[in-house]
């Protein structure tokens, strides 16, 4: 395909992450009409395959991302990760007039505090569950004699999804406080009390310019480690698009609800929200929730909603961080489902496995599925499991049934140590559809 202005050279793109979200973020990029060269930093075994450069940066380094931006002459930095966003990596690189996508860590905090999200939502009326925060053990014990059961205990700081606990009865939320406030699980921190939601989940990100939010196409993600929405919470074990029922003007109308409201509020703080708003929703039989938001694309649901885009997504990133970039954008999709499981390692959330030997990865990225590495490394000219959510395989078909089945036929063929995986990640969407 020739370039636009073939006098140009191509925009430079740097993708900090090193995730099956990163690695979605890099193919989509990579299928740009502007023919970018895409890098990575740190990236994963998958985005090297893929002939992409890896510098072996973290993310949260940021006064060496921001070097490596200026060494290598990026056009833009698309931050991945939520612990780069919250640590101030976007104003660094604004500092020094690099763009990129992302929220400033003034923004970010929507994520990195549990509590000021709360507020947030509270001071311009978005649908949320009741709560309170508490700062030690003796107010925690307090607020629980007035709550009922379950309720969800959240704690005020990033922990990668592993942070909420979901509490059945009395014996299990004394448990809970005891981890949170007497072991210190994740280290001092404030804990929010939430009322406990009952419904279906919906995960909705919108690309945000600091005055509009531009809502993407739904998914759904299982934050459960096991079937049936059973054992711990983790990053996510799998993820599916689109979701019936939420059609691009019922999309419109929940960004109307969830992410404008907030996008306001925070340009009126002088803090404006560029980059992806993500609203974790829950559909209650009293109408939508908010459960959570995150800074940053989702992980797995970016692994699920970025193959179905249809529009250039360098372009649109680029507008994002531009204020009213996006004014006159719109959002192409294909009609296709996408199913993506996630194959984690032994022991994961609680702990991973590295060092163990993935079979089975060469032949299966096709048309119809899509292979995408998160915690891989290559060792030795093998790849080997190096994290805890290892490989996304994505089918895609026209029906969610044959987007799962080929899905799962994909997951089949990749083998290691210890692998663990749900075997029911989009079973309910098939459900609904026979229903
Ligand atoms: N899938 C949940 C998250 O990205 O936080």
């Amino acid at each position: 395909m020739a370039r636009a202005n073939d006098r140009l050279p191509p925009k430079r793109v740097l993708v900090v992450g090193s995730g099956g979200r990163e690695h979605a973020l890099v193919r989509s990029l990579l299928r740009s009409p502007q023919l970018p060269d895409v890098l990575a930093a740190p990236g994963n075994a998958g985005i090297a395959k893929d002939r992409v450069p890896c510098l072996p940066l973290r993310g949260e380094d940021v006064k060496s991302i921001v070097r490596a931006a200026r060494e290598e002459r990026c056009d833009l930095v698309v931050v991945g990760p939520e612990a780069p966003l919250v640590g101030g990596l976007v104003d660094a690189l604004a500092e020094e007039r690099i763009t990129a996508f992302g929220p400033s860590a003034a923004a970010a905090r929507i994520e990195g505090s549990k509590a000021y999200a709360k507020e947030l939502m509270r001071a311009v009326g978005v649908p949320t569950g009741g709560y309170e925060v508490v700062h030690g053990r003796d107010q925690a014990v307090c607020a629980l004699a007035a709550t009922a059961y379950p309720v969800v205990l959240k704690a005020d700081v990033l922990a990668a999804g592993k942070g909420v606990l979901i509490c059945r009865d009395e014996r299990e939320a004394m448990a809970a406080i005891d981890s949170l406030f007497v072991k210190r699980r994740f280290g001092d921190t404030a804990v929010v009390i939430e009322q406990f939601l009952e419904g279906e989940e919906l995960s909705l990100l919108a690309l945000c310019d600091g005055e509009r939010a531009l809502p993407m196409a739904p998914a759904r993600d299982y934050k459960r480690a096991f079937d049936g929405d059973a054992g711990p919470n983790t990053g996510g074990m799998g993820s599916y698009s689109p979701v019936r029922g939420i059609d691009a003007d019922h999309a419109e109308v929940l960004a109307r609800l969830v992410h404008q409201p907030i996008l306001d509020e925070l340009r009126r703080r002088g803090t404006p929200y560029h980059g992806v708003l993500y609203a974790g929703l829950m559909m209650t039989a009293e109408g939508p929730r908010v459960l959570e938001y995150n800074c940053r694309f989702g992980d797995p649901e970016t692994q699920a909603v970025l193959p179905r885009l249809r529009s250039d997504l360098l372009d649109l990133l680029e507008r994002s961080a531009r204020p009213g970039g996006l004014a006159g954008a719109t959002l192409e999709w294909s009609s296709d489902w996408a199913v993506t499981v996630v194959l984690a390692s032994r022991g994961y959330p609680d702990s991973d496995s590295r060092g163990d030997p993935i079979t089975g990865l060469g032949a299966i990225d096709s048309l119809d599925t899509e292979i995408l590495h998160a915690g891989t490394a290559e060792r030795d000219g093998r790849i080997v499991t190096a994290g805890g959510r290892v490989v996304n395989v994505t089918g895609f078909a026209p029906t969610p049934e044959q987007a799962r089945e080929r899905a799962y036929a994909g997951v089949e063929r990749i083998r290691f140590s210890g692998r663990q995986l749900r075997r029911d990640i989009a079973a309910h969407a098939v459900d609904r559809v026979e229903a």
